[in-house]
């Protein structure tokens, strides 16, 4: 089978024939907002957002039906009509059979280039398609070239459906929104502009022109259009067998309106006469604007053949140069598949978790999860504006401990959510802990945490089980004080107050309640007597740090005190017994009646020492609690049970039917210190055994439980094996490979890392573009590709654990845990990151290729500067050591000895 060959460092490729796979898409996006997917014959939709499709929204489902194929036909002088997407009904017929034209996907990030020989009509064509860095539009750019020995002559057409509303309108009024189109043939191309917005609780009158200009090198406005799909496709035709095309129909001239169907963004240029050798150029622009003004002025940035190559040369260099982060190891098509998963952060924060063929489902935007998530890669390549984001997001944070799930559009816009009770996650308070860490590491901007930001409010209150009813609309979405100010506290405080309250929200077993769901939303079924204590263990872990935290800012100024909402006093009361489960939920109860609508505004100062001493109480109660309670034993093998059902039962263990294991409570056993290095050990043994099949990718999320379970989630409900039921889903695999290098478990970290990137590329099975999706089905395919959680975790892991190169309040730690084959030949392992402010190299140089944790650093260089390691191993740069560093980028080199 044809497969994915990379063609430079930075990871573009080329794939033959690639129309032979079927469910591949590619994505092109620009940060203006359009969201556009093409597949390998040129189908795939095009948005803004989820009411502003351009073309028809698809699924994966419909990629292969080529309704919303962006096309291009030639006719030859002898009538033959083909197309150089290879979408005509005529050039399927002869698909896979020698009589089938050659072709080659060339693709890099945000353009996408496709090469195609017509044999029959002696022409190479190539197409690319990119989305300007600035603009809302997708360009396609189309090139056609005699390679006979004879003149040629052409009629060439370009053709786009305009679907041109919401994607609600699918299946809601299809026909009747159509209805809404006024159409118009321009110059350069067919415009349409629906009359309004269609939707029955308000309609709204529509401004936005949706169009298809197409013009030649020097802007040769086409012959004849067809504006209507009707009138190009002609009675009985269809989108591969257009009778406009095939059968020369005359379309009218510009200027022409029609109402009231659906739009073709279709056209006729002149006769095309090729001398041998010779070739044409077409440009198509598709897109969106607010007006026909805003339309005539983009036209005019790209009207030339010559300007859309500048255009596309600024694009490719745009998106080069943001994706700074590269990794020189002992294999070549992993560190370029690496390339890959540093831009996918990007596609994630651009296309959200929806607009993808495998991501039919949501309305856009990003979750809580998503939101934090997202951050620790930009905290790695992007640093600069990360400070603000997380001040804004906590804002987004209740005083229950619960947040704002409803999130608009830019930094910090939260939206009430007036629907009855509203669902609560319990992971959510787990993340901002985890990015805000990160920043101050890499940053060692401490002062962060002394920033004020207001709480998120709105009629949910008492973590989502009840509802304020003395809040309305006219009082904004920020929590006020009893005298009606709006409150602002620290940012330590909303990091405090997220660990305290979920603390107390416990369920019989004294563990953290499941609620709504964890991290796996698909363990939506047990919101009464569910526990989770996968994430148990992770709050555990979470107080701990936090624990640190609040020393290393008492070492800063000894003595020093947190300023907190006096209301929190509550649940710092001293000598509570964490065994009473009936005591802490009534302490939570208190804590949350306070609070229910205002705050008393009073504050109390805390000093920091004791908050460190209170917090390291919890942690220890709680590791002690759940090693005791939680642990299954299996002799040489063991893990931890992950959750309680709605029956209150734990879903973990030796079951008459066979073993139940799930992967998410030894994440983070490991991840949050509660496992023992022994019982890390352990938990290795036993995903090895029950969960490792490296054939899809390493370890799945669970063991195949043979029972739907209405008592845990509809992830039950989902054959075994897809998403949230037992595939390898890269997030959570990644994380455990996260949660080892943590606990100095390198080998083990890195096979589950490298499993992973080895299923993505063996492309005999994956049948994806390179990257990691988020998951593996159980054919190995990978699906749901390219938004996905997992690539930030998996650039993290490498650079921070595996190359071990992180900050540590602002200085530059280097720590390596690299195992001994991904370093060279010449035993060399090489990142380039940035980290403060200056771009640097980090070389490794292991002569004797030692194995991760046998070797320690000897001589490190940062730059001119000989630098001693400590007796551990490791060596810490002070940040201004680096900061001295060339501006252009600087070279860190370490032996391993
Ligand atoms: C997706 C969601 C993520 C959720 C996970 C498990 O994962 O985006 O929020 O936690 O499913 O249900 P992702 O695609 O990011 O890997």
């Amino acid at each position: 089978m044809q497969h994915p060959h990379f063609i430079d460092a930075d990871g573009s490729f080329t794939l033959d024939r690639p129309e032979e796979i079927s469910q591949l898409y590619f994505p092109l996006a620009s940060e203006a907002g359009l969201k556009s997917c093409v597949s390998p014959d040129l189908g795939g939709d095009a948005k803004l957002d989820q009411e502003t499709f351009l073309l028809e929204p698809v699924s994966v489902e419909n990629l292969h039906n080529n309704r919303s194929t962006r096309n291009f036909w030639l006719v030859g002088a002898d009538g033959t009509a083909l197309s150089l997407t290879g979408a005509s009904a005529a050039q399927q017929a002869v698909k896979f059979t020698p009589a089938q034209d050659d072709s080659r996907l060339t693709a890099g990030f945000m353009w996408h280039t496709l090469e195609r020989t017509l044999k029959a009509a002696g022409v190479r064509a190539v197409l690319t398609s990119f989305v300007p860095v600035g603009d809302n539009v997708e360009v396609l750019s189309v090139t056609v070239e005699n390679i006979t020995d004879s003149t040629l002559t052409f009629t060439s057409y370009g053709a786009v459906p305009l679907y041109g509303r919401s994607a609600d309108n699918l299946r809601d009024h299809r026909n009747v929104t159509s209805m809404l189109h006024r159409i118009r043939t321009t110059v350069h191309g067919v415009r349409v502009c629906p009359t309004m917005s269609f939707d029955e609780r308000g309609h709204r009158p529509n401004q936005k022109v949706y169009y298809l200009l197409g013009y030649g090198a020097d802007g040769q406005a086409p012959a004849a259009f067809y504006p209507t799909v009707e009138e190009f496709i002609g009675e009985g035709g269809s989108f591969t067998h257009p009778r406009a095309v095939l059968e020369n129909y005359p379309g009218v001239p510009a200027g022409a309106c029609r109402a009231g169907r659906e739009a073709m963004g279709a056209f006729r240029f002149a006769p095309l006469t090729l001398a041998p050798g010779a070739s044409a150029r077409y440009i198509l622009l598709l897109g969106v604007e607010e007006s026909d003004e805003a339309i005539d002025r983009l036209f005019v940035r790209y009207d030339t053949a010559a300007k859309v190559d500048d255009a596309l040369a600024e694009t490719r260099r745009y998106w080069k140069e943001k994706v700074n982060v590269a990794f020189a190891t002992g294999d070549a098509d992993g560190d370029r598949l690496m390339k890959w998963v540093c831009f996918q952060p990007y596609l994630r924060r651009l296309f959200g978790c929806s607009f993808l063929p495998h991501h039919d489902y949501g309305r856009g935007g990003r979750g809580w999860r998503d939101l934090w998530q997202d951050c620790l890669s930009l905290l790695l390549m992007e640093p600069g504006p990360v400070g603000r984001m997380i001040e804004a997001n906590f804002g987004g944070v209740r005083v229950d401990g619960t947040n704002a799930t409803i999130i608009g559009a830019g930094d910090g816009n939260f939206i009430a959510d007036r629907n009855g009770i509203a669902r609560v996650w319990m992971d959510h308070a787990l993340w901002p802990q985890m990015t805000t860490q990160l920043y101050l590491d890499q940053t060692g901007d401490l002062a962060l945490l002394d920033r004020k930001a207001p709480y998120f409010k709105d009629p949910q209150a008492m973590r989502g089980n009840g509802i304020d009813e003395a809040w309305a609309p006219e009082q904004g979405s920020w929590q006020r004080t009893e005298a009606g100010e709006v409150y602002r506290g620290t940012l330590l405080e909303h990091l405090l107050l997220q660990q305290l309250t979920a603390f107390y929200d416990v369920g019989e077993h004294n563990l953290y309640r499941l609620r709504g769901a964890d991290w796996n939303d698909a363990l939506d079924m047990a919101a009464d007597r569910g526990e989770s204590v996968a994430f148990t263990c992770a709050y555990a872990g979470n107080l701990r740090t936090l624990a640190a935290l609040l020393r290393q800012l008492d070492g800063r100024s000894p003595g020093g005190k947190a300023e907190l909402m006096e209301e929190l006093t509550v649940l710092l009361r001293p000598g509570q017994d964490y065994d009473d489960r009936a005591g802490k939920r009534a302490l939570l109860g208190q804590y949350l009646e306070r609070c229910r609508h205002t705050l008393s505004g009073r504050t109390v100062r805390v000093p920091l020492t004791d908050l460190a001493d209170d917090l390291e109480k919890r942690a220890d109660w709680l590791t002690g609690h759940l090693r005791r309670q939680e642990w299954i034993d299996g002799g040489e093998e063991g893990w931890f049970n992950s959750y309680y059902d709605n029956d209150g039962q734990p879903v973990e263990g030796f079951f008459p039917a066979g073993v139940r294991m799930m992967l998410t409570g030894q994440v983070f056993a490991v991840m949050g210190g509660v496992a023992d290095e022994e019982q890390v050990r352990r938990i290795v043994r036993s995903a090895d055994h029950y969960l490792y099949r490296p054939e899809i990718g390493g370890y799945r999320l669970n063991t195949d439980f043979g029972e739907l379970k209405f008592n845990l989630g509809r992830m039950f409900g989902f054959a075994y094996g897809e998403k949230e039921n037992g595939a390898v889903f890269s997030h959570m695999t990644v994380m455990y490979a996260n949660a080892l290098y943590r606990r100095g478990f390198a080998r083990e970290g890195w096979k589950a890392l490298k499993t992973l990137a080895d299923a993505a590329l063996h492309f005999e099975t994956s049948r994806i573009y390179p990257g990691i999706p988020e998951y593996f089905s159980t054919d190995g395919r990978g699906v749901y590709h390219y938004l996905t959680g997992a690539a930030s975790w998996f650039m993290l892991t490498m650079i921070t654990q595996a190359f071990g190169v992180r900050g540590e309040a602002g200085d530059l730690l280097l720590a390596p845990q690299l195992t001994a084959e991904q370093f060279d030949e010449t035993g060399t392992a090489e990142l380039r990151l940035t980290f403060a402010g200056r771009p640097l190299t980090v070389r490794y140089h292991n002569a004797a290729r030692k194995e991760a944790g046998s070797y320690r650093l000897g001589e490190v260089r940062c730059g001119d500067t000989a630098v001693t390691p400590g007796a551990d191993g490791t060596v810490k740069l002070p940040r201004a050591l680096v900061e001295q560093l060339p501006a252009e980028g600087g070279l860190i080199t370490a032996e391993l000895v």
